[in-house]
């Protein structure tokens, strides 16, 4: 194939469904590298065994050598720490900061070229590190947070109305942690604004599930998850790579949008082909708009503690 993502920490959970999802739908020839460089050969070879069952001609590849990244479209970090039962998304700042200072030599010197699609927590301090620390321009760093959030969001919005989720649109904001900003009145069904489907009380709750929706599977796996957060990474991927102009909330850095500064956020992108195309600003309420900016605060907070 002519297009090639490489993802990082690809030995890992996440790393691994997204490498197995991209190869699944095609969409690319995948490279993962980790340090734990058998595991990372080993993974990619079983993925690429799936292949000719699934019918894909994506060449699936993987090691430690950054030599195979080289010319990589598309650069997915999922390497770091995941969150013990006991760990908020912010505990893990130091110790995946350190990760991230390993990598940035890499990407600069490997994919200088590459959109990055950051996915390790704390997701938008993580993805702000690589931003300093490549000075890749912002519109090649692109965090993965909100569309994990969001399809969280739908997959609870779904099941409380009994309707497919394909009918369901959910708009989610804000830093990946539990500041995040579910916006139920731009969350639809069928273009229908749940504000007119449910009762307060139903949207309370499915705001205050995806929130903690990382959490909840935290404490059923022991673990972070990686299904639906290599899935969503995945989402990114093929919208850049096919150029389609996609409209998805994703951690950006903010340079007065929303009337915040010199931070990552969630906000809803359009991607292309360039990666992060253009930020699009929506009116917000005033209530709504407080939250945003104390999301941000709280991502600035982190970003400080790691000098960033
Ligand atoms: C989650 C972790 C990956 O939300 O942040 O599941």
């Amino acid at each position: 194939m002519n297009r090639k993502v490489t993802v990082v920490g690809g030995a890992g959970n996440v790393g691994a469904t997204v490498a197995r999802a991209i190869a699944g739908k095609e969409l690319a020839d995948v490279v993962i590298i980790d340090i734990a460089e058998t595991k990372a050969a080993g993974i990619a070879l079983d993925i690429y065994e799936t292949c000719p069952i699934i019918g894909s001609d994506s060449r699936v590849i993987g090691g430690a050598d950054w030599g195979a990244a080289a010319g990589s479209d598309i650069v997915v970090i999922t390497s770091g720490r995941p969150r013990g039962p006991d760990m908020s998304r912010d505990d893990l700042v130091r110790v995946n900061f350190e990760i991230m200072k390993s990598i940035a030599p890499k990407l600069v010197e490997h994919c200088p070229n590459a959109i990055i699609i950051p996915v390790a927590n704390p997701l938008d301090a993580m993805a702000q590190a690589l931003y300093r620390l490549t000075g890749f321009p912002r519109e090649r760093i692109i965090g993965m947070a909100g569309v994990l959030d969001s399809a969280r969001m739908s997959t609870f919005i779904a099941k409380e109305l009994n309707v497919s989720v394909e009918n369901v649109s959910s708009f989610v904001l804000g830093g990946h942690g539990d500041t995040m900003v579910p916006l139920p009145r731009y969350s639809t069904v069928a273009g229908i604004p749940i504000t007119d489907l449910l009762s307060k009380e139903k949207i309370d709750a499915i705001v205050k599930r995806t929130a903690g929706g990382g959490l909840e599977l935290v404490k059923l796996l022991g673990t972070s998850a990686w299904y639906a957060p290599g899935q969503a990474a995945t989402e990114m991927v093929e919208a850049i790579l096919k150029d389609k102009k996609k409209i998805l909330p994703c951690s950006v850095f903010l340079q007065g949008e929303y009337g915040i500064t010199d931070v990552f956020v969630g906000v809803p992108v359009k991607l292309g082909a360039h990666g992060l195309d253009e930020i699009i600003q929506i009116q917000l309420t005033a209530e709504e708009d407080a939250a945003l900016k104390k999301s941000a605060a709280s991502v600035k907070e982190l970003v400080d503690v790691i000098g960033m």
